[in-house]
């Protein structure tokens, strides 16, 4: 928002965070950020604060907080953004739109307008508005200054002109937008996301026959790819998705659909979240027949892990693929060494137990098998006879089907791949 010329508050109830933010530090690892930061830190275009009051006087509210899933349900804890909305309404005495950014169940949006009205002083002109954000992590810079498309979910006139104001330069370039109900809003976010997710299930179901057969399941993505009614994107086969968003959205949507009492709506997505916890376990289970034959050891086999984030150009770990598998090995009694470029910090602070490294020789010295999870692209630049060197056995899963097949075998690799021969 400051980029694009707006006086910005950022409003943020952990001071740590705040601390990091005053001096331009992002307290994550997102390409790009950094820079952005801490040029509109400088230019005074940003500022943060912990004190909501500071931001109360703003021409608009947009809500950002996370929905989390519940610890004990599937269902989204939408316990930050009901605190955001009751602790901001009391403070608007003026004219303004809040505009909630945080995927949220459908009919959310209906609730918290009620809230405003009752609890803001300035009553009927404190507007509400959904305006869901689409943003990949690792693209997040990119996704929000030229977004595929806005949605605006409002009824309301003035909110409407206010967001075509705030986003006046996205779609001046021509970027699509669809304006339409709350209820409609919060469900495009949703349904976005279960599509990505079953795309994603689909061709890991795809994997799984390939496996059976000996046929290449990164081939079959490329040739039904190439239909321009399914397209490539998001066929990639592997050990499946992971994140904040993707696994805890489709639990959410079941969720609710049920509340709803339109649960065979949503019930194909209980398979989509199977097909992917079985490409998790199909890892541990080959990395076992790997190591079947081997002496045993008072330490267990070691496997090095290549990749602890949930994908790469991130260092998020919530429900990553390669820290299931990790947390897993490790209990089975296996010696865990994790290299991850990015996100061996917060991969620690989940899994205390195994050992990190970001020497990648040293991840890989004495290594019984290697497990790629994660495709940086650090990875796939591996020279593999030098790697073979290194290892005690020269066994690799490659949980992304990234990797050069002919090349690893031929430098004496017993590579196994998700989906491929
Ligand atoms: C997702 C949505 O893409 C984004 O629009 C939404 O705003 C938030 O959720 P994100 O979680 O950042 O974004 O990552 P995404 O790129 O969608 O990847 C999700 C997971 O799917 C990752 O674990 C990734 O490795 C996996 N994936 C993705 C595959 O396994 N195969 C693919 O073909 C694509």
């Amino acid at each position: 928002m400051a980029e694009l010329g707006f006086d910005v508050v950022g409003v943020e109830s952990d001071p740590g965070k705040v601390a990091a933010l005053r001096e331009g530090r992002v307290p994550f690892y997102e390409p790009a950020l950094p820079e952005l930061l801490s040029r509109h830190v400088e230019s005074g275009r940003l500022r943060f604060t912990d004190d909501l009051s500071e931001a109360a006087a703003a021409d608009v509210h947009f809500v950002c907080v996370g929905t989390p899933q519940q610890p004990d349900s599937l269902g989204a804890d939408l316990t930050y953004v009901d605190a955001a909305i009751e602790s901001l309404a009391p403070l608007l005495t003026r004219p303004t739109v809040v505009v909630g950014k945080s995927t949220v169940p459908v009919g959310t949006a209906e609730r918290l307008t009620a809230r405003l009205a009752e609890l803001a002083p300035a009553g009927a002109e404190a507007l509400l508005a959904w305006n869901p954000e689409f943003l990949r992590e690792g693209f997040a810079v990119e996704d929000t200054l030229r977004p595929d498309r806005l949605v605006l979910g409002t009824t309301h006139e003035r909110a409407e002109a206010t967001l075509r104001e705030v986003y006046a330069t996205a779609l001046c370039a021509g970027t699509p937008l669809v304006v339409t109900d709350l209820a409609t809003a919060e469900l495009v976010k949703v349904s976005a996301n279960a599509f990505l997710a079953t795309k994603i299930s689909f061709i890991n179901a795809m994997a799984e026959i390939c496996e059976k057969v000996g046929a290449d399941v990164t081939d079959l993505a490329d040739a039904i790819g190439h239909d321009k009614r399914i397209g490539r994107k998001f066929l990639n086969a592997g050990v499946g998705f992971g994140g904040g968003c993707l696994p805890k959205d489709i639990r959410a949507f079941q969720h609710r659909a049920s509340e709803l009492g339109v649960d065979q709506a949503t019930a194909f997505l209980r398979d989509v979240d199977a097909i992917n916890q079985r490409r998790r376990e199909r890892v541990v289970e080959l990395t076992r027949d790997l190591v079947a034959g081997d002496p045993v050891t008072a330490t267990g086999p070691r496997v090095a892990f290549l990749g602890a984030a949930f994908k790469p150009d991130s260092d998020d770990v919530r429900d990553s693929p390669a820290l299931w598998i990790a947390e897993r090995l490790h209990r089975d009694g296996y010696d865990v060494v994790v290299h991850d470029p990015e996100a061996t910090g917060p991969a620690r602070a989940k899994l205390p137990e195994a050992t990190y490294t970001e020497d990648l020789d040293e991840a890989l010295t004495g290594a019984d098998v290697v497990l790629h999870l994660t495709e940086w692209p650090v990875y796939r630049r591996i020279d593999p006879v030098r790697a073979a060197g290194l290892v005690r056995h020269p066994r690799i899963v490659d949980g992304r089907t990234v990797l050069d097949v002919e090349a690893w075998r031929s430098a004496g690799w017993d590579l196994r791949s998700l989906g491929r021969p």
